[in-house]
């Protein structure tokens, strides 16, 4: 049986230094001086980064806690068995792709990693341990890692595990493990699984009012994460679906999403449209969700899921097309400034970012990209084109600056929604481009009126070029006025 102090000083063990395990350790150090947290990984780039003062991740906070931290009571290690071994309780924050080969290819999660983690923990561990699941995981995964335990544990170990998933959105990591909406703790209701949830409890409840900390059933606990990220990344395609309806009629995809959001029932959070979204986990997730839903014989229910990843690639493909009938249909040799390939303001990842499709549609065209970005290193903007740029057409360039993207490039792409892209001279980058200078906005960051007046042709997601109805969707609506 697990014993549980009133105030004990923990070994804490992360297995995993990625964008969930680093930040949410340096938290839980930051926050618990008396506990003793080390973070483990298999990459010794990663960790010599972490133990670096060029941290492995941007988050804005994230280093003044690191330093405060590290070589107190926060380490950074690739011992992974030295930190097994020292721990009392070890967070399992290992990716989980999207499986690649083999049955469910290209839906299931792979859970190779965690698998491996877990058989590392229960070799080493000589004595008994609460294993966390802090990566999103299928549903019931927390019952295959207890087998795997059980079937492979020293006599007398026990683990006891507990599903405890999270919802930090990069770039806002650190204020959302400060201040989180909530935290779940899955457990099986036995004594002992009860007796683990306390101790997680307890140490959250050292910076987290209670109530905002749930327990529940494991189960639950594993698919409230999965559902929590299908339902935002479906408000994000609906609004989406209504951007090309705006487009196509005339009205303002900013304006209707007011209109939504005010009705205080459907809320006014992820309801901004934009080129789509990214991240390593809407599109992962989704695809979990679908296999699961297939696998359990609800078909419509994974077509239903199935249709929101649909149309986030049909809202990045639909942008590039915007794009291409703009400049004549034809961008061949022409150059393109793409402003922003990180899947989002506030963070150096591009996992999955819209970015990627968006300027490989334009290489295939044949275009000559100039790319800038606030944060995402040169290097890793190469490795995710790497593909596109391998069929030989149109050719891309890293710019330090988005003024030298943009010189005499015939389009100006902002792709993502970082602030400092809201206040540059647009007339100096307008007066330094060929002409007639093209301005695409998939983020609706800049201001309209303001660039139509410096002289751009303006296109922004969700806006018609144009407030008086093309004439092909005034015959459209007329015709379906009559049918009503
Ligand atoms: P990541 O790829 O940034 O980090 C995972 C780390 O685990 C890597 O550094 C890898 O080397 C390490 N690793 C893999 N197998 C290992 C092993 N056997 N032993 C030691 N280290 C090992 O991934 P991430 O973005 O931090 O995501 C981790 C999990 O958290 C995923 O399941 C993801 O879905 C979930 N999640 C991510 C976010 C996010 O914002 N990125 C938010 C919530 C949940
Ligand atoms: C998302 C969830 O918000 C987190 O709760 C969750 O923990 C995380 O996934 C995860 O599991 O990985 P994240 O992907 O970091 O976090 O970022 P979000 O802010 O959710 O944005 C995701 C994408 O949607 C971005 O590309 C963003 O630009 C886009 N988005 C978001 C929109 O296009 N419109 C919106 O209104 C909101």
């Amino acid at each position: 049986m697990l014993r549980v102090d009133r105030e004990p000083s923990l070994n804490i063990a992360c297995v995993g230094a990625g964008y969930v395990g680093g930040p949410t350790c340096a938290v839980i150090a930051h926050k618990c001086a008396h506990h003793r947290v080390t973070v483990v990984d298999i990459s010794e780039e990663r960790i010599a980064a972490w133990n670096s003062d060029e941290l492995p991740i941007y988050e804005a906070g994230l280093s003044d806690i690191v330093k405060e931290c590290k070589g107190r009571n926060l380490f950074f290690s690739t011992d992974v068995d030295g930190a097994i071994n020292e721990a009392d309780i070890i967070f399992l924050a290992v990716n989980t792709p999207t499986k690649a080969n083999g049955v469910g290819a290209g839906f299931a999660s792979d859970l190779t990693y965690l698998e491996a983690a877990v058989r590392r923990v229960v070799k080493v561990a000589r004595r008994s341990k609460i294993l966390v699941e802090k990566s999103t995981v299928p549903c019931r995964t927390a019952e295959s890692i207890a087998q795997v335990a059980a079937a492979n544990a020293r006599p007398g170990v026990h683990f006891q595990v507990l599903s405890n998933p999270e919802f930090l959105a990069e770039g806002t990591a650190i204020h959302d493990l400060l201040h989180p909406d909530r935290i779940l703790i899955g457990c099986m209701p036995t004594e002992d699984g009860l007796k683990a949830q306390e101790l997680l409890t307890n140490i959250y409840a050292k910076w987290i009012p209670r109530k905002k900390i749930i327990g529940m059933h494991l189960w639950s606990s594993e698919l409230a994460k999965l559902a929590a990220n299908a339902l935002l990344a479906q408000r994000v395609s609906s609004i989406n679906a209504i951007s090309a309806i705006c487009e196509a009629v005339g009205a303002d995809v900013g304006e209707v999403a007011t209109a939504c959001g005010q009705d205080s029932r459907i809320g006014p959070h992820f309801l901004t449209a934009s080129v789509g979204f990214g991240g390593s986990c809407f599109r992962k997730d989704i695809l979990n969700l679908v296999y699961l839903s297939n696998a359990l014989k609800l078909p419509q229910v994974a077509k239903y899921w199935e249709q929101v990843n649909l149309m986030n690639e049909y809202q990045q493909h639909r942008f590039s097309k915007r794009i291409l009938a703009a400049l004549f249909n034809t961008i061949s040799d022409k150059h393109i400034a793409v402003l922003g390939f990180a899947f989002k303001k506030g963070t150096s990842d591009s996992r999955e970012s819209p970015a990627i499709n968006v300027v490989s549609d334009l290489l295939s065209e044949g275009a000559n990209i100039r790319i800038h970005d606030c944060k995402v290193p040169s290097k890793q903007i190469f490795r995710d084109l790497a593909c596109s740029l391998a069929n030989g057409r149109g050719s891309v360039e890293v710019c330090e600056t988005p003024y030298q993207a943009a010189m005499n490039a015939h389009a100006l792409v902002i792709l993502t929604d970082w602030a400092d892209y809201q206040t540059l001279d647009y007339k100096a980058i307008y007066c330094s481009m060929s002409k007639p200078a093209y301005l695409f906005d998939g983020r609706s960051i800049v201001d309209e009126q303001e660039v139509r007046q410096i002289g751009f042709d303006v296109h922004i997601i969700g806006r018609a070029r144009e407030r008086s109805l093309p004439r092909l969707y005034q015959n459209v609506l007329a015709d379906s006025r009559a049918v009503v």
